[in-house]
Order: C-alpha cells, then structure tokens, then sequence
C-alpha cells in the first residue's frame, strides 16, 4: 500500500522482496525502488520505478489518485533502477511533463530514444506545485553525472536519490520501523559499494547542502527507509566515511589452497584480537567482496593474503583487489601475506596494488614456504604488531 510521509505526500514505490544480486552487489535483503507522489495544484511523481514494477507503482498511486491527473514526472537519475518504468509510463500518460538534471538529457534520450520530451533543470531551479515548491540541486556524480536531489522547503523533505539509501526490503517505510543495527549494517555497505571512491564529491554535496542552508527533517532516498527520526545522524555518518575516518578494527581477508595461508591469517588474528583490537577475519570464497568492501570502509587496517598459484594472486584474491582499487579505500594501514610452494608472487601482487590504491602498506608482505615455520611465524607476529602500533596511533 501507499504510505503517508507527510500530509499530500506519499511513498509509491516498489518492495523487491527478492533481489540478491544488485548489478554484483550482494542484496541479502532485497531492495526497494522509492517513487513518491506530491499532492498540489500540480500533482508531481519523483522518479519511476525498475520496469518490472510499473503495475506495483501504478497500483499504489490508484490508491490516491488517478495516474492520469499527474502534471509531472521528476527523473533524479537515470539509472535504469529508477527510469527504466518512466518509457512505458510516459507512454501510458503522454501529458506528463519530464523534467531532469541537463546532465540526465542526453542520456535519458540515449535510452529510450532522441524524440523524449525532458525539460532540463539545474541547481537554483524551482518549480511551483501550487501551495509548495519543488527546487533542484545537481550533485554531479554522487553517484551518476545525471543524479539530482529535489528539495520541498515548505516540508523541509529532501528527496536525496541514490543517496542516503540502504538495499532493504521489507514492510517497515521508515527508519524506526526497521531493527537499527540491521538498518546501519545495510547504510554503510551501500555506502562502501557505491559511494567509497567519491569521497570529494559527497564533501562537495555537503557543503552545499550547508550553504544554502536547507532545513532539513525527513530525507527520501530512493532505496530503503525513509530517514525522520534523526536524519542529521545519516548526514553525520556520510560526513565521517566521506572524510575516510576509522575505527581501531582490522580486517584480514583471504583465500587459500591447502590452508597454509589461512593459517597465516590465525596467526595475524591471534595477535591483533590480542591487543584488544578489533578483528574481522573473512576467507574471500566465503564472503561477497561487497561484504568485504562493508567492513573494510570503517576499518583502519587491513590485511590481504593470498597463495600464489600458477605465478599469479589466487583469482579470488585478484577480484577482490580489483573491486578495492575501483573503490579506493583511504586512511588504512594495510599488509600482504600469503603461502607458495616454490616461486611465491603473489604477496608482492598485492603489496603494489594496495600501494596503487595509496594505503599505508607496511613492507615487505610476509611470504611462507609451504607453511609457515618459526621464522615465518616471527614475521607474522611482527607485521601483526606494526598494523597494532599504527591502528592503535589513530
Ligand atoms: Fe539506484 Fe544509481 O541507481
């Protein structure tokens, strides 16, 4: 059912109940598709839904009014999780007005062709529903060159797009209606997997959002809850992560042949969990590098093991650092370890890309011949206790 965010306003989206694989990214949740309907002179939907959804999005707006009474259509970003129902709905209801960032233009034409009608809007752009004001701030790459928030000063309501979202289905519409730790486990991973590598960028959209002063007590994203009880705490969290703060935590992730480097792996563990630090020990083949990525985002070391096989990083092991230098993790002291049999690469692989991403990387990666001995052990112990004295530092 549609669901009342404030008088005249409504969530009208759609509850995928069922997605685990968000174009790679691991959704044991599932994941919503927030569209919401505006009530006023000018009845105003913002953004559409996933293709499949339409009828579902269709449905709850009946609940409320005929779809054939809205005036315009908002597409905040283009991406196909939003936009790929506004073709079949534009279709349905041709008298609605499309408006989007210029950035969204051509790649809006690009997908559904060059003869879609789009206003384009740009930062300082207001529209007038009737009693309240509809008004558009570009945030170039946060996440997309197109996305956009829209803002309704009357109802200090933000309707933030991809962010401040969280992949979550389920029956609750909002923050408090959803078990906390679940709701912020499920915000930061997002936030690793999306958002990481655009640090500057969400620093830019912040200030902004300060500049202009925009009251703000409800944030509408455009996946998961809706944020009211406390939306500054979303926006202070976004703060931290964007300025790469971390937590006294250690992640130590790996994969393994014959278990000789996940042995490593207990050993780095032992001394770190020893220390009174926190530790998180994840074997690659046994957690989605989106996982990986969510533990990695507040940690302030990690460590990365790998055996070398066939001269090469274990292909796990190779996926999961290709992900991390997409995303770019800062502040971080970081380490390599791995077994080998007789030629040994695949630490050095790591310790370059590590350093490629700009981590703190303590050197050299501890390598152990077939398993690790007295002298490989001493090596561990101590690349465990450079990452405890520089973790412990922050
Ligand atoms: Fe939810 Fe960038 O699309």
């Amino acid at each position: 059912m549609s669901v009342a965010l404030k008088e005249g306003i409504y969530w009208v989206g759609a509850v995928d109940w069922n997605l685990r694989d968000f174009h790679g990214y691991i959704t044991g949740r599932g994941a919503t598709y927030n569209s919401y309907l505006i009530i006023d002179e000018k009845v105003t939907l913002i953004d559409t839904v996933k293709e499949p959804f339409l009828g579902e999005m269709l449905d709850r707006i009946r609940q409320i009014i005929d779809p054939a009474k809205i005036d315009y259509l908002i597409c905040n970003h283009i991406e196909k999780d939003h936009s790929s129902a506004l073709p079949q709905f534009l279709h349905h209801f041709p008298n609605v007005k499309l408006f989007s960032s210029k950035m969204a233009v051509n790649g809006l034409k690009k997908y559904y062709g060059q003869d879609l009608e789009v206003e384009a809007v740009k930062t300082g752009d207001a529209l007038q529903l009737g009693k309240r004001t509809l008004q558009f701030l570009e945030t170039p790459m946060v996440h997309w060159p197109d996305s956009m928030f829209s803002y309704l000063p009357e109802e200090k309501l933000l309707f933030s797009m991809d962010g401040f979202g969280q992949h979550i289905a389920g029956s609750g519409r909002f923050d408090d209606e959803v078990e906390e730790g679940e709701l912020l486990f499920e915000l930061r991973k997002y936030y690793a997997n999306l958002l990481t590598h655009l640090a500057p960028l969400i620093q830019a959209t912040l200030k902004k959002v300060t500049e202009l002063k925009l009251e703000i007590d409800m944030i509408a994203p455009s996946h998961g809850v809706i944020w009211r009880k406390d939306p500054g705490k979303v926006i202070k969290l976004y703060d931290e992560w964007s300025q790469h703060e971390a937590k006294q935590k250690v992640v130590i992730t790996y994969d393994t042949m014959w278990k000789s480097t996940e042995k490593m792996a207990h050993i780095l563990l032992e001394n770190i969990v020893a220390a009174g630090i926190e530790a998180k020990l994840m074997k690659i083949r046994e957690n989605h590098r989106s996982d990986i990525m969510g533990e990695i985002l507040d940690a302030r070391g990690v460590l990365i093991g790998s055996p070398t096989l066939h001269r090469q990083l274990f292909p796990t092991v190779a996926d999961l650092l290709c992900y991390m230098k997409g995303l770019k993790p800062q502040n971080k002291v970081a380490g390599a370890f791995g077994s080998y049999g007789w030629s040994g690469e695949a630490v050095q692989f790591i310790v370059d890309d590590l350093k490629e991403i700009k981590l703190d990387v303590i050197e050299p990666g501890v390598r152990a011949a077939y398993l690790p001995d007295d002298a490989e052990t001493a090596q561990l112990v101590d690349l465990a206790n450079a990452v405890i004295q520089k973790v412990k530092q922050s």
